[in-house]
């Protein structure tokens, strides 16, 4: 078995451990295991007390880190999952609430590098962008399902695409059925002639892949359950790579530091609002510039970090 840097290389490391580790014995859930980097490396410092528990929606991370050593004395588990039903699985372990819980949010390089799963419009590949190859609908059935005005929506919400409508009439009138990343490239290229862009691809396979995987609204759901599974004092680590999730972590842990959300004409307060996160870093931490030398894919990182203040 290769090392699980050749799985994903973990971003920004040092600074999840730094800020999310409050308690050498204590429980941390790791979301988005991937190839397991950073969760390896938070077995590295907790104590035999200490239980880690590993979940992924994709099979394949689920079944590499079952297959991979962790060395520690604390209890590791795995379960394969969406990270919207982390209550759940601790439910199912036995767990009533946890000190750490991180999200790094997007794709692993085993996925974007592996040709078969369609990530990337770099190679030729079918168009299947599930994270979980169970899941119903690839690339190709969502576009093949989508209304025009769907796809467009998708495309400038997701992609920031300008004039989606004429894409989105592109790819759905195309002559030929849209399977792989060629047909979706020689589509376009009917449509704009070969001079679309590199950075607009990756934004068109970027709202395609947020679409497929319902990313946004996973972490809605996910965020919507957070407080409740922390314990007093738990923190929260979220890695984002666009600004679409990061506007969505931003708002949340600013909300939640909200004491009142009464208008401000009104005189006293009447929402009873409490207070749930503070963010512990005032901005969002980016990678050093060294840290992005040797891993160019953590040059969009961003971590934010709020630690649970009410029970
Ligand atoms: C950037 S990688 C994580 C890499 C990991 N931190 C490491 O060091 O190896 C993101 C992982 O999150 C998983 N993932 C993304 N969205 C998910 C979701 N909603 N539920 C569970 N896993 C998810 C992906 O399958 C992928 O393996």
């Amino acid at each position: 078995m290769s090392s699980a840097s050749g799985y994903h290389k973990p971003v920004l490391l040092n600074e999840v451990l730094q800020y999310l580790i409050v308690d050498r014995n204590g429980r941390y859930c790791d979301c988005t295991l991937g190839g397991g980097g950073h969760l390896r490396a938070i077995a590295l410092l907790t104590g035999p007390q200490a239980v880690l528990i590993g979940i992924d929606r994709d099979p394949d991370a689920i079944e590499w880190n079952r297959n991979s050593t962790y060395s520690t004395n604390s209890k590791v588990v795995f379960s394969q999952n969406v990270f919207s039903n982390f209550d759940i699985v601790l439910r199912e372990h036995g767990i009533d609430g946890v000190d750490g819980i991180l999200l790094d949010l997007g794709v692993s390089s085993f996925q974007i590098d592996n040709v078969k799963r369609g990530f990337t419009y770099m190679k030729e590949s079918e168009l299947d962008m599930r994270m979980n190859r169970g899941d119903q609908l690839s690339a190709t059935d969502w576009v093949s399902n989508a209304s025009s005005d769907e796809l467009a929506s998708v495309l400038e919400n997701y992609g920031e695409i300008r004039n989606p409508v004429r894409m989105a009439k592109a790819i759905k009138n195309c002559a030929f059925p849209v399977r792989t990343s060629s047909d979706l490239k020689n589509c376009l290229a009917s449509e704009y002639g070969h001079s679309l862009k590199p950075d607009i691809l990756a934004k068109i396979f970027q709202a395609l892949r947020i679409a497929v995987n319902d990313e946004l609204n996973e972490l809605k759901r996910f965020l919507g359950k957070v407080h409740g599974s922390l314990r007093e004092n738990g923190r929260l680590a979220i890695i984002s790579y666009h600004s679409l999730e990061d506007r969505i972590v931003k708002d949340f842990i600013r909300d939640a530091e909200q004491k009142c959300i009464c208008p401000k004409e009104q005189p006293y307060c009447t929402c009873k609002k409490v207070v749930q996160f503070k963010r512990i870093t005032k901005k969002a931490i980016r990678p050093t510039e060294e840290e992005i030398k040797q891993n160019p894919r953590s040059r969009s990182a961003r971590l934010r970090i709020a630690q649970k203040v009410h029970g």
